[in-house]
C-alpha cells in the first residue's frame, strides 16, 4: 500500500528568525506560500526491515544529514504505529537554486504520514492546524505552508491572513547555485550573538502588526516597505552575528539596487525579499509579471504564484 501527498514552499516577509525548543519562534512569521515550488512524498508499507528513505525517479539524493533528519522526523510522527515503511521524496524545483526545500518537504512529509497512519487506524487526517502544527516540531517554517495564499504564524496559532492585495506572483532571480555554508538551524542560534538581537523581537511584532493592516487594507507600498525593511533587519542580524557570516553574492546586491532603482524611477516596484540564501525574491503583480520578466530578462528567474 502506497501514500503520496504533496505540500508548496513559502516565502516570509517577515522572518522567522532566532527559535527556542522545538522550534518555538521568538516572534512572529508571515508568508506566502508558493504554489508552483512543490515537495512529492511517497510512503510505501512493507512487510520487514528499517524505515527507509530514497529519492522520487529523477530528484536528486538528500545529503547524508538530511536524510537523516528527515527519517528521524517521520520516527517521531510514526510513534507507536506498527509497520515499516518506505519514504520517497522529491521536489519539482530545482535543487541547487538555493530555495529552502525544508519547508516544502517537511510539510509533504507530515501530510503523507498523517494521510497514512489515519488510513492504517481507520481515523480522520487531523486538520490543517493541527497538521501545521505537528509539522513546525519538524521544520519550523514549514508549518506555513498549510495555508495559502498568505500565513501567519504567532506562538501556537498558525493560521490564513486576510488580503486585499492583487495576486502576486514570486520571481526567483537566481543570482548563485551554491549551497548554503551556514544552515537556517545555525543562523537561528548564531544570531542571538547580534548585538542587534537585543530589541529584534518588538521590532518583528511592529511590523507583523504594520504588515497585518497593508494586506488587510491591500496597500501595495507598505507592504514592499516592510519587506525591505525585514529584509535587511535579517541580514544585519547574521552581519553583526560573532562569527559574523553572509549569504549575500555579488548579484545579490546588483538585484536590490535595480529594486531600488525601479521604485524612485516609476514611484512602484516589486515586494522584495532574500531568505537566508543569495537569491532575491521580487513579488509583483500577477498582471505585471511578464513587464518584469522583460527587464530581468538578462538573469535566470523562476517563478510561483501564490
Ligand atoms: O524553518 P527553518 O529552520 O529552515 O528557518 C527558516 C528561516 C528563514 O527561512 C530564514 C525565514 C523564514 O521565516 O522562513
Amino acid at each position: 500500500m502506497t501514500w503520496t501527498a504533496s505540500a508548496p514552499s513559502n516565502i516570509a516577509l517577515i522572518k522567522y528568525m532566532g527559535k527556542e525548543g522545538a522550534n518555538q519562534s521568538v516572534n512572529p512569521s508571515l508568508s506566502m506560500t508558493l504554489s508552483a515550488f512543490r515537495s512529492t512524498v511517497e510512503i510505501e508499507r512493507r512487510k520487514e526491515g528499517p524505515d527507509q528513505w530514497q529519492p522520487l525517479p529523477g530528484s536528486s539524493p538528500l545529503r547524508a544529514e538530511s536524510t537523516a533528519r528527515f527519517l528521524e522526523f517521520f520516527q517521531k510522527l510514526k510513534g507507536e504505529v506498527p509497520g515499516s515503511f518506505l519514504l520517497r521524496s522529491g521536489n519539482n524545483f530545482p535543487s541547487d537554486a538555493g530555495l529552502a526545500s525544508s519547508a516544502s518537504s517537511f510539510a509533504a512529509l507530515t501530510l503523507a504520514a498523517h494521510t497514512a497512519f489515519a488510513d492504517i487506524r481507520g481515523l480522520p487526517i487531523p486538520p490543517a492546524e493541527e497538521l501545521a502544527r505537528i509539522s513546525r516540531s519538524g521544520s519550523g517554517s514549514s508549518c506555513r505552508s498549510f495555508f495559502s495564499p498568505w500565513c501567519a504564524w504567532e506562538g501556537d496559532k498558525i493560521g490564513p491572513l486576510p488580503s486585499r492585495l492583487p495576486d502576486l506572483v514570486d520571481l526567483v532571480v537566481v543570482v548563485d547555485h551554491a549551497h548554503k555554508k551556514v544552515s537556517s538551524s545555525e543562523a537561528h542560534r548564531r544570531v542571538r550573538t547580534s548585538p542587534l538581537f537585543a530589541d529584534r523581537v518588538p521590532r518583528a511584532q511592529q511590523r507583523m502588526q504594520a504588515m497585518r493592516q497593508a494586506l488587510a487594507s491591500g496597500d501595495y507600498r507598505a507592504t514592499a516597505e516592510i519587506s525591505w525593511a525585514e529584509l535587511w533587519d535579517m541580514h544585519s542580524l547574521f552581519h553583526t552575528s560573532t562569527p559574523p557570516f553572509f549569504y549575500f553574492a555579488p548579484g545579490t546586491l546588483a538585484v536590490l539596487r535595480w529594486a531600488e532603482d525601479f521604485w524612485e524611477k516609476h514611484g512602484h516596484g516589486p515586494i522584495t525579499t532574500i531568505d537566508a540564501g543569495p537569491n532575491v525574491h521580487l513579488l509583483v503583480p500577477a498582471e505585471e509579471t511578464a513587464r518584469f520578466r522583460a527587464e530581468l530578462k538578462d538573469f535566470q528567474i523562476l517563478e510561483s504564484g501564490a
